[in-house]
Formats: structure tokens, C-alpha cells, sequence
């Protein structure tokens, strides 16, 4: 059987950040976790992850990996990584070691590692660079078989001018991975145990090592500066575009659309630019998405026009409802169908009835609308009395005017109407018209202060 074992030990100098290295993230998900995503495809008996810098700060960002957790407590090397494991696997399994700062390794490549393991006794990932400075460089004899590998720091000028390099990842059986990890020393220019030493014992023992090549450089590509970072991510962002225009979907620009999470879409959805889709949303048919929106975690029915500017967080929007521009849908919010939600109008934990229209800035928070509702500008629902929440329930076919309060805990009857300007305290009947405004008064020829001098 296969066993895995991703190495996530170390701190990541480079990065300069607290966190440790591979709690970074790419489209949304940390370094690790693409990692183990494409190493959970693969039929494995047991992912082991070595973790150590930043403590158990690794372990705990990741409570849904289902994974053995093994510390490394001082970062020795990768051979001495792969020590912290090694008791814990069975012999006769095929050890398959990944590096947690590799984000965009593939299923399809790591299979491949896998079937060539069966045919030798160490397989390798390797891959043609142009520029392979930083790397382990793979040395090969005369027949072109694999004689060492040579890290950069001890290589010589000639070694150096080497382009084919040690991804790092590979596999081999568990008993002579064993073996050779009990002959490893640390006599080398940063006085660690490497792993890559194996091979050269591999070399000498007659056991034959054969390697795969990586399909493209960036899937090997490790992460050590946040320019390699960002390299990455926009790397996967537009490969994520482009598996969304393969569905149908209209990207205005797939260079300007940014996914961090997951996105389900029907048929006819345009996105238009610098859109984020964060979490698991979902988009129906024929939907349009205005430019700079953020879409997180919701369910968008068919129909649905977003224009440009609004954010939705963690809310479903009804078939055929109009949101924005700038319009801010938070959290726990329903919308049923046909709804209009328009600018600067903030809702909130609320449900909102079929056909019901909130134009024009407005806050409507822990509230029940019924259908046909119309809630005219600037209304506001008073639902916080500064230590609870309280709801503010409206009916079916209510209109309420422009400059509305509706201090919460508070219910307005279907077919009611609030006139402009009341601030409503008190329950309103069905069919009944509230109004509280203080009577007009003029004062005739009334003088304006004037700027004294
Ligand atoms: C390693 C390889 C090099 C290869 C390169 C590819 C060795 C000796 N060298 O070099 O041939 O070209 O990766 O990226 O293996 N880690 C631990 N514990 C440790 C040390 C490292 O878990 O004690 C982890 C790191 O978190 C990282 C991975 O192992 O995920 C690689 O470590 P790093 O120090 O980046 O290796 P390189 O020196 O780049
Ligand atoms: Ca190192």
C-alpha cells in the first residue's frame, strides 16, 4: 500500500512572515492543503504531515485534514523529517514524500510517480528548468542513469550548469527507505541530514532509480518568497478561469476574476471584472455579476442581475432579483424571488418576501418582510436597543415611506402604511397608516443668522 508523508516542517525564512510557511495561502486554501487535496486522491493507507515551526499552530489551522499530525522538533533536514515517520509505516509500503510548500503538484503526476515506483527501487520527480538556481540538481552517468544529486550549496560550477533538478518529491519502498535513512550524516556544506542523500546509497546498493518528469515547471514550483507566492497564485487563478470559461462562462477578463474557494455556475452566467468568489457559492443561469463584486458563500437563483460593486456574504438570492450597485447583502439574509435590492442599502439577517423592493440606503437588520413590500429611502430598522437584537416583522404589501425608523421589537400588519418620516414604536395594525411627525410650523420672514464680522 501507499503511504504519504508531506514534509511541513519548516519556517520559511524567506517568507518573512509569523506564520509559518505553508499556512499561506493560494486561492483561499493554505499551501498544505493543495498538497494534501491532490495527495488525497491517490489510494494511500495513511497522509502523515511533518509539522514543527510555529508549534501546533499547523495542526490546528487545519482541524479537517485527515492526517497524521507528526512533530519534528528541530528542523535537521528533510532526511531527518522523514525520520520522525518512517517507524510508523510498514515495510512492505511504498512511501510516496511530497513537501507542503509545493501548492500546484497534480493528481496526474503524483499517479504517475506511483506506477513508476513499481517498477524500480526509487523513483523521482524531476523536471527541466531553465533557470535551476536554488535547486538540488539531479546528476546522471554516462548512460543517463541517475548518479547523486547535488545540492546547490555543495555543487561545483559544473554541477551548477546542471538544469534538470530534484523536485524533492518521490518514492520508494518503505524498507530500504528505512535503511538508507540510517546511514544518512550531516557531512555536508549546511550540516543537515538530506534525504536526496539516498539516492547515491541507492547508486552504490545496484538498485535501480528511474524519474518521471513533471508536465509543466509550475507544478513543481515551490513557494519560498511571497513573489513566488503571488506567482503561484496568479498561476492557479488563471487556470481556475479557464476552467470556467470551459463550462460556458462568460469572464470578461480571466486575468481580473479571482477564486478562492469553490464555484458551482449554470448556464449563461457573465462575470464581469475583478469579481472574488470566496467559500462555496453557487450561481444559476443566465446571471450577470457587475464588476468589482465580492461573492461569498451564497446561492444565486437564476435570472439574478448583481451590478457592479456590491458584496454578498453568506445569503441566498432569489430568482430574478436586482442587487446593487452598492449594495451590501450580509450574513443569514434570504431573498426570495424578484427581489430589488439597491444602492447603499445594507441588509442583514434578513428574510425578504417575494417582489419586495429596498432601493435606496437603507439598513435593514434581524427583520421578516412579507411580498410586494415597498421600503422607501433612508429607512432604517432600530434593531438593537445597545445590549439585544430585536426583530422587526412587516407583511405583505406594506409601504413604508422614505425616512422610516422601526424600533425592533416591532410587527407592521399586511397592507399597512408608514408615512415619510415616522419613527414607529408601537405595533401597526393590518391595512392602518402610522404617522408620527411633529405638525409643520412657518415662520414668516424668518432672518438667517448672519457670519459676524
Ligand atoms: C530540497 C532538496 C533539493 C530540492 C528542493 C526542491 C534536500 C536536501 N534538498 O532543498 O534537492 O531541489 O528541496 O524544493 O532535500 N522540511 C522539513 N524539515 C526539515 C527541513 C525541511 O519538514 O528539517 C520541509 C520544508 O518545510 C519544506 C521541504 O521540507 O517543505 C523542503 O525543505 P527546504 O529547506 O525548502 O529544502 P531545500 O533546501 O529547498
Ligand atoms: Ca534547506
Amino acid at each position: 500500500m501507499l503511504s504519504i508523508v508531506i514534509l511541513a516542517a519548516g519556517q520559511g525564512t524567506r517568507m518573512r512572515s509569523r506564520a509559518p510557511k505553508v499556512m499561506h495561502l493560494v486561492a483561499g486554501r493554505s499551501l498544505l492543503e493543495h498538497v494534501y487535496i491532490a495527495a488525497s486522491r491517490l489510494r494511500t493507507r495513511r497522509i502523515h504531515v511533518v509539522y514543527g515551526c510555529g508549534g501546533d499552530q499547523v495542526p490546528k489551522a487545519h482541524p479537517n485534514m485527515d492526517v497524521d499530525w507528526v512533530e519534528q522538533e528541530r528542523q535537521l533536514g528533510t532526511g531527518h523529517a522523514v525520520m520522525q515517520v518512517i517507524d510508523k509505516i510498514p515495510l512492505n509500503d511504498t512511501v510516496m514524500v511530497l513537501y507542503g510548500d509545493v501548492p500546484l503538484i497534480t493528481y496526474e503526476t503524483l499517479e504517475q510517480l506511483e506506477e513508476a515506483s513499481h517498477e524500480s527501487g526509487l523513483s523521482l520527480l524531476t523536471c527541466v528548468l531553465e533557470d535551476p538556481h536554488g535547486y538540488g540538481r539531479i546528476l546522471r552517468d554516462e548512460r543517463g542513469n541517475v548518479a547523486r544529486i547535488v545540492e546547490e550549496k555543495d555543487a561545483t560550477d559544473a554541477e551548477r550548469e546542471v538544469c534538470e533538478v530534484n523536485t524533492g518529491m518521490l518514492a520508494v519502498r518503505a524498507r530500504s527507505l528505512k535503511h538508507w535513512l540510517d546511514n544518512l550524516d550531516t557531512h555536508n556544506s549546511q550540516g543537515e541530514f538530506y534525504l536526496t542523500d539516498i539516492v547515491q546509497m541507492a547508486v552504490a546498493e545496484d538498485v535501480e532509480i528511474n524519474s518521471i518528469s513533471a508536465d509543466s515547471p509550475m507544478e513543481v514550483h515551490g513557494v519560498n518568497t511571497k513573489s513566488q507566492l503571488a506567482e503561484v497564485e496568479r498561476y492557479y487563478q488563471l487556470i481556475q478561469a479557464h476552467q470556467l470559461m470551459g463550462q460556458g462562462v462568460t469572464l470578461r477578463d480571466p486575468g481580473r476574476f479571482d477564486m478562492r474557494g469553490d464555484l458551482e455556475v449554470g448556464s449563461d452566467v457573465v462575470i464581469d471584472i475583478n469579481v472574488v468568489i470566496e467559500g462555496s457559492v453557487s450561481i444559476g443561469n443566465n446571471v450577470q455579476i457587475g464588476p468589482n463584486c465580492l461573492i461569498r458563500d451564497a446561492d444565486i437563483g437564476d435570472d439574478v442581475h448583481v451590478l457592479a460593486n456590491s458584496v454578498i456574504d453568506n445569503a441566498v438570492i432569489g430568482a430574478r432579483s436586482r442587487i446593487g450597485p452598492f449594495s451590501r447583502i450580509r450574513p443569514h439574509t434570504r431573498l426570495s424571488e424578484g427581489v430589488h435590492v439597491g444602492n447603499f442599502v445594507e441588509l442583514k439577517n434578513a428574510e425578504v418576501g417575494e417582489g419586495s423592493k429596498i432601493n435606496h440606503l437603507s439598513y435593514v437588520g434581524d427583520a421578516e418582510l412579507g411580498r410586494d413590500v415597498n421600503i422607501g429611502a433612508g429607512t432604517i430598522t432600530c434593531n438593537y436597543d445597545g445590549a439585544n437584537k430585536h426583530k422587526t416583522i412587516i407583511g405583505d404589501d406594506v409601504f413604508v415611506g422614505s425616512g422610516t425608523q422601526l424600533v425592533a421589537p416591532v410587527r407592521v400588519g399586511d397592507g399597512a402604511t408608514i408615512g415619510a418620516g415616522t419613527t414607529v414604536t408601537r405595533d401597526v395594525e393590518a391595512g392602518a397608516l402610522a404617522i408620527s411627525r411633529v405638525e409643520q410650523r412657518a415662520v414668516k420672514g424668518w432672518k438667517r443668522p448672519k457670519k459676524q464680522p
